[in-house]
């Protein structure tokens, strides 16, 4: 199994892994709290890009350590390097380094990934890359940052088999990171998990090794879903960019309430649409809801046909 995926890691990913330097886990939650846990120390910065996915906060604090929003249009923006500059001190320790992005769909360039890693060397820092929806892009490439020379060193990659394959439920994933930080991912699985299981390994191999076409045709499936619940939505003056990549839309929703749980509330009540409120990624997703096209179609025109009928 880590044979295969290194092999993944270097043919696709381009990022120079071998089999010591991979490990499997279960999911890429247990690889991103790995992480964290090797790398934070009590009251060191953790700098994330924000709107944020909402468990990464979490995986900080538990190390006792700070969470630092830097807003992704700030640094798009104004550059990538003079932004973080404007947050990083002496304690930073961390980047957060997620394309594509949940919950905007932001899908990060390979230059804007070149600013990061300059940043990284300059500070000394780690970079915490989750790369959970890397075969989800519709806009762009997806782009590694551990691939750039010289940050294999000091970046943890994480990847998940629950996205590309759907295998959500399987909780598959796998990360790839050098030493100090490979030691510290065996002993956070050896003492929670104590490893995924055997017949889950084989299924991951399976997805792995099979020369169908199932990334591009979930891929394409996607793609369509996302234009089909995107041209709703500002049909609807829910108006929102195509995201790039991931299973998100993530439009304003200020014509309905500015208070996104308020919003959300609105939605399930007149049109029992579930959306998720864009303040739980943190203050810069206020104003905004999140809504998944991770479903078929007919629900997806279901949903957009009670929103029209109720708006
Ligand atoms: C950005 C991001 N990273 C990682 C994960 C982890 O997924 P899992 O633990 O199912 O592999 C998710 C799941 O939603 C996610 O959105």
């Amino acid at each position: 199994m880590r044979a295969a995926i290194a092999m993944k890691l270097r043919d696709k990913n381009l990022i120079p892994a071998e089999d010591k330097d991979v490990i499997v886990l279960n999911g890429g939650m247990q690889g991103l709290f790995g992480a964290f846990q090797s790398v934070v120390n009590p009251r060191d910065e953790v700098l994330i890009f924000s709107p944020y996915w909402t468990p990464i906060k979490d995986l900080v604090y538990h190390c006792q350590g700070k969470p630092v929003l830097v807003p992704t249009a700030d640094a798009r923006r104004d550059g990538f390097e003079a932004t973080l500059a404007t947050y990083a001190n002496d304690r930073t320790r961390a980047i957060y380094f997620n394309t594509p992005q949940n919950p905007t769909g932001v899908v990060f360039t390979p230059d804007e990934a070149h600013a990061v890693a300059r940043f990284a060397q300059e500070r000394d820092l780690v970079v915490i890359a989750d790369e959970a929806y890397e075969d989800l892009v519709y806009e762009g490439e997806h782009f590694s940052i551990a691939s750039i020379k010289g940050m294999f060193e000091r970046t943890i990659t994480c990847f998940t088999f629950s996205k590309s394959y759907a295998m959500t439920g399987w909780r598959l994933g796998y990360a790839a990171a050098a030493e100090p930080w490979m030691t510290g991912l065996k002993k956070t699985t050896l003492y929670s998990s104590n490893g995924v299981s055997t017949p889950t390994q084989w299924a991951g191999l399976a997805a792995f090794t099979n020369h169908s076409n199932i990334l591009e045709e979930h891929n394409r499936a996607y793609r369509e879903r996302r234009d089909r619940l995107l041209a709703g939505l500002n049909e609807l003056g829910l108006t929102c960019e195509p995201p790039a990549g991931a299973f998100y839309a993530f439009p304003e929703v200020s014509r309905i309430s500015g208070n996104s749980r308020e919003a959300a509330e609105i939605l399930l009540d007149r049109a029992q649409v579930a959306t998720v409120p864009g303040v739980v990624f943190g203050e810069h997703g206020e104003g905004h809801l999140r809504f998944s096209f991770s479903t078929s179609l007919e629900t997806i025109e279901a949903g957009l046909e009670s929103l029209r009928r109720n708006f």
